[in-house]
């Protein structure tokens, strides 16, 4: 490597060459020692916002119990919901419990987008810059699931703003349809896994619980998941190109609303031959709000 202080383009550019595209933070961390030290702190934290949300009333003094420092916050005096919440990153089924447990407290989508932004469960949000939580408009009626914000959505917090954003635009103009007035648009993932891999089955289980409340929150007409990982987790599909176009209901709770996978535009901008099928979707989609409008 050429690259040294006095040469600092050349070290960027090595950087690139070696696929490290993001300045995270201004010093280096050791990753393994973190990690280790990760589920007691992330209990910690989610133990002392827990007790920050707790009438001040129901909070035990610090210290009662004979406990010190980082130790003597709370614990007698914790609601169920507070002991769930201080576990919750200490395993993937606690940070799903965890998960469950915010996201059904939420009864606004501004309530979850809070929950979200509180809960210390999942790990991309550690490298994640933002919290990409929606966009358009929550009362359109239809609501679109992607996979994960990708390097574009992460820098400005908005999903679907990179080129596979820019195509979904297009292709929902080809319908009559724009995010402003009608399609509110979502995550399975809030947070953008680093490098843009694929999430793990186990980020995506943690995660679920917050974009099914969106769901149920935004309430749509119609659900359309965009992208295998968004047709698996929330309709249970397997087989994009095969599953996709296919009408079938999605249970929110509190009602069930027509759901349909379909290609992601990412995928339409390596293989722009399937761009077919999605247009085939695409038209579903408007027949289907044209016959219950
Ligand atoms: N791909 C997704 O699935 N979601 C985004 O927000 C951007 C790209």
């Amino acid at each position: 490597m050429n690259g040294t202080a006095e040469n600092p383009a050349e070290l960027v550019a090595w950087y690139a060459e070696a696929g490290v595209t993001e300045a995270l933070d201004e010093t280096p961390h050791d990753r393994f020692a973190e990690a280790q030290a990760a589920p007691a702190r992330a209990a910690a934290d989610a133990a002392a916002s827990a007790t920050r949300q707790m009438p001040a009333r129901d909070r035990a003094p610090p210290g009662q119990d004979g406990r010190r420092g980082e130790d003597a916050r709370p614990l007698a005096a914790k609601p169920p919901a507070a002991r769930v919440l201080a576990a919750e990153a200490a395993t993937p089924e606690a940070a799903a419990l965890g998960a469950k447990a915010l996201a059904q407290q939420a009864n606004t989508l501004a309530e979850l987008a809070d929950a979200l932004g509180r809960f210390q469960g999942c790990a991309l949000k550690a490298t994640a810059k933002s919290l990409v939580f929606a966009d358009g408009n929550p009362a359109g009626r239809v609501m679109l699931v992607g996979e994960a914000p990708g390097a574009d959505e992460d820098r400005l917090g908005v999903p679907f703003v990179g080129r596979s954003g820019q195509l979904l635009d297009r292709m929902l103009a080809a319908i009559g349809l724009n995010r402003r007035e009608h399609v509110y648009i979502a995550n399975l993932l809030p947070w953008r896994p680093p490098g843009n891999r694929t999430p793990t089955p186990q980020e995506v289980a943690v995660c679920l619980p917050f974009i099914q409340r969106q769901i149920a929150l935004a309430d749509p007409d119609v659900l359309v998941c965009v992208g295998a990982p968004s047709a698996l987790a929330l309709l249970g599909m397997t087989g994009i190109l095969a599953s996709r176009g296919k009408w079938v209901e999605y249970d929110t709770g509190a009602r069930r609303i027509r759901a349909l996978a379909t290609l992601h535009p990412a995928y339409l901008l390596r293989q722009p031959l399937q761009k077919r099928l999605a247009w085939r979707d695409m038209r579903a989609i408007k027949a289907a709000l044209d016959e219950t409008s």
